[in-house]
């Protein structure tokens, strides 16, 4: 293939027709099988929900690229610049269809990228959950990216789960407590100390900045889900002596794909560790998400694969271990020296 004929271009969510949306939707659907075991593929509607929707858990804004020839689609690339934290960061995530694979479209397209990438100003370039053992990794050491934490993505399938294994009541001193949307005021204060236990979480080699929590970070959070309308759900444990949060988890439920929800943090605070709390929240949330979301078939996670204590208790309320998964990364200067334009 001679990539004179592939035009590398961005993709504009708001113009892109329904037969781009077909293809996109097309191309991720057979290389997902491959690629991402464990998770089902995107449906046209959830594919156009998130290329189109904000998302409230978005760290920076999105911008896409395609690769075509006079075939169609041949490849995808999405780019994030987080915009709070993180802020030396590039986010690249390419995709090359399944059959097209190793003649050079990735890393042409990697190329098509750089003066972007140069221009946005970021020192590091970050590929982030890459599934181990897949050609994202391979590829990622030949352009130079080194691997700086490896996770793991854990999946529950909630019918195939014995919901007896949320049976966990909190343990003595505690009481679980859950809401939708908006922290209540009398626990904000205290629930946005709780998240930054987030931070003690292992990060291996990756130099990751954690939000600096504050009311108002929270408060921020909480606006991005409802103007997204998503279902964003936490579950605290609250320390009866002091009345304070002592450990929290959250999910969201995005409108497009209305029966996976993605766990995001969870956290305990270092004086509460070892009572079982995070089984506990955990337990909490399953038990109050199938009640209110009959129509839920899976959640999924990640996490480090050397945080064994979140894994374990993963595993004791059903989750079950999908795939191993990698951040790689490399300096913007050290790319532009390998691939130059
Ligand atoms: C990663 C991906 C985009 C690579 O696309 P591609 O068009 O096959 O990449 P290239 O042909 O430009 O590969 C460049 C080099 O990477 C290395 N490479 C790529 N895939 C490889 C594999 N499966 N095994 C060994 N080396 C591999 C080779 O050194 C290759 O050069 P060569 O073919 O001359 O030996 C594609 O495999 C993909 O979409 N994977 C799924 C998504 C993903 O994991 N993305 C990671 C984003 S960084």
């Amino acid at each position: 293939m001679r990539h004179a004929d592939v035009e590398f271009a961005p993709f504009d969510p708001s113009t892109a027709s329904d037969a781009d949306y077909e293809a996109i939707t097309e191309l991720r659907a057979r290389m997902h099988a491959v690629d991402r075991p464990g998770t089902p593929p995107l449906s046209l509607a959830a594919t156009i929900e998130l290329m189109t929707s904000d998302d409230g858990a978005a760290i920076g804004p999105r911008t896409f690229w395609t690769a075509r020839d006079a075939d169609g689609l041949l490849g995808f690339a999405t780019v994030i610049l987080p915009d709070r934290e993180n802020t030396d960061l590039a986010m690249v995530f390419l995709e090359v269809g399944l059959d097209l694979r190793r003649r050079g479209i990735g890393t042409a397209f990697l190329r098509a990228l750089l003066p972007s990438l140069q221009a946005s100003g970021r020192p590091r370039i970050l590929a982030a959950n890459v599934t181990g053992g897949s050609d994202g990794e391979p590829f990622a050491e030949a352009m130079g990216l080194v691997c700086t934490i490896r996770g793991l993505l854990q999946t529950l399938e909630v019918e195939s789960v014995d919901p007896a294994l949320w049976d966990v009541t909190a343990p003595d001193g505690y009481r679980l407590y859950g809401w939708t949307d908006a922290a209540p005021e009398e626990l904000i204060v205290s629930y946005a100390e709780a998240r930054k236990a987030i931070a003690d979480a292992p990060s291996q080699d990756l130099a990751w900045e954690e939000t600096d929590w504050t009311p108002q970070r929270v408060r921020d959070e909480e606006a991005a889900f409802a103007a997204a309308g998503q279902d964003y759900r936490i579950v605290v444990a609250v320390h009866e002596d002091s009345g304070e949060v002592a450990g929290v988890t959250e999910l969201v439920i995005r409108p497009g794909e209305p029966d996976h929800a993605r766990q995001m943090d969870t956290a305990v605070r270092k004086e509460h560790r070892g009572h079982g709390l995070g089984r506990a929240i955990k337990a909490e949330m399953m038990r109050r998400l199938v009640a209110d979301r009959p129509d839920l078939a899976r959640v999924s996670t990640t996490t480090a694969s050397d945080n064994v204590y979140m894994v374990g208790v993963n595993h004791s309320v059903g989750y079950v271990d999908a795939r191993s998964l990698a951040y790689w990364e490399t300096a913007t200067d050290d790319l532009v020296a390998r691939l130059g334009n």
